[in-house]
């Protein structure tokens, strides 16, 4: 698939991850609109950075905790862009929880923002987009479904329904919709958390050190352009889950 002339939806494309895939796909050539539930201005300036190196976007938000007005996301880019026809799902919470202390209002929560919004999205992606037209979703992950989170249990959880449904989605959407995923590990510090935080954790990787976003970039890009790819799903963790 050809980025170029395309258009394209970031959640949570304003800030860390989203705001670093948001301005790689400007830069080969799409229309970007920058979605974003709280972060108004570094959205404007996402957008902001994108006209400087001469691209083209909007922005725009949704409260993707509400997975029945995620959808209503996809008008709003098409309003804006034009027909949608790369979604990347990289919105997500990250809830301190665990099997003995998570609500039932928790749980829900986690499931509606990092599951149920991304499946919803997808799913009005799919009915909006031409039958004519290839399209290309992009689900971000987490490589601790593997080796689940003791901590982060409704998070955990729900991104791993988001890795089941990465593939279920390749099978029923091919061949107009290719669907994969790129799952993280130690990339940037979570929010609240400073760099000797990840350093940390880095030290006990296979390559020692911490990602940042580059390398997610690559494989973001990748994942989209690649027509013969899907149902596919990269770990970006420096090696962390052989050890
Ligand atoms: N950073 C890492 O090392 C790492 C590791 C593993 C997995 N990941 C995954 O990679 C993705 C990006 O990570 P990140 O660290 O950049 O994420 P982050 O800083 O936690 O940002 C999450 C984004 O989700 C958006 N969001 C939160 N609540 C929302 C809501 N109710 N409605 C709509 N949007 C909402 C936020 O938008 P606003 O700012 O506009 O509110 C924010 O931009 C996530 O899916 C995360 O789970 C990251």
């Amino acid at each position: 698939m050809n980025i170029s002339n395309r258009v394209a939806v970031v959640t949570g494309g304003a800030r860390r991850v989203g705001r670093a895939i948001a301005l790689a796909l400007a830069d080969a050539g799409a229309s970007v609109f920058v979605h974003y539930n709280s972060s108004a201005g570094p959205a404007e300036d996402a957008l902001a950075e994108i006209h400087s190196r001469g691209g083209r976007g909007a922005v725009g938000s949704v409260d993707l905790g509400d997975p029945a007005a995620a959808p209503q996301l996809i008008d709003m880019a098409a309003d804006a862009l034009g027909e949608v026809s790369i979604l990347v799902n990289s919105a997500s919470g990250f809830a301190t929880d665990t099997i003995t202390d998570v609500d039932l209002a928790g749980w829900q929560r986690s499931h509606d923002l990092t599951l149920a919004s991304p499946v919803f999205l997808t799913q009005a992606f799919a009915a909006a987009l031409g039958d004519d037209s290839q399209g290309a979703v992009l689900n971000v992950t987490d490589v601790r479904t593997s080796t689940p989170y003791l901590k982060h249990f409704s998070y955990v959880i729900a991104k791993g329904g988001l890795d089941t449904f990465t593939r279920a989605a390749a099978v029923a959407l091919a061949p107009g919709i290719r669907v994969n995923a790129v799952a993280l590990g130690v990339i940037l510090p979570p929010p609240g958390e400073d760099a000797a935080y990840v350093e940390e954790l880095a030290a006990d990787l296979p390559l020692q050190r911490v990602g940042g976003t580059e390398p997610v970039v690559a494989a973001a890009l990748h994942l989209i352009q690649n027509d013969f790819v899907t149902g596919e799903i990269i770990r970006l963790d420096g090696g962390g889950h052989l050890t």
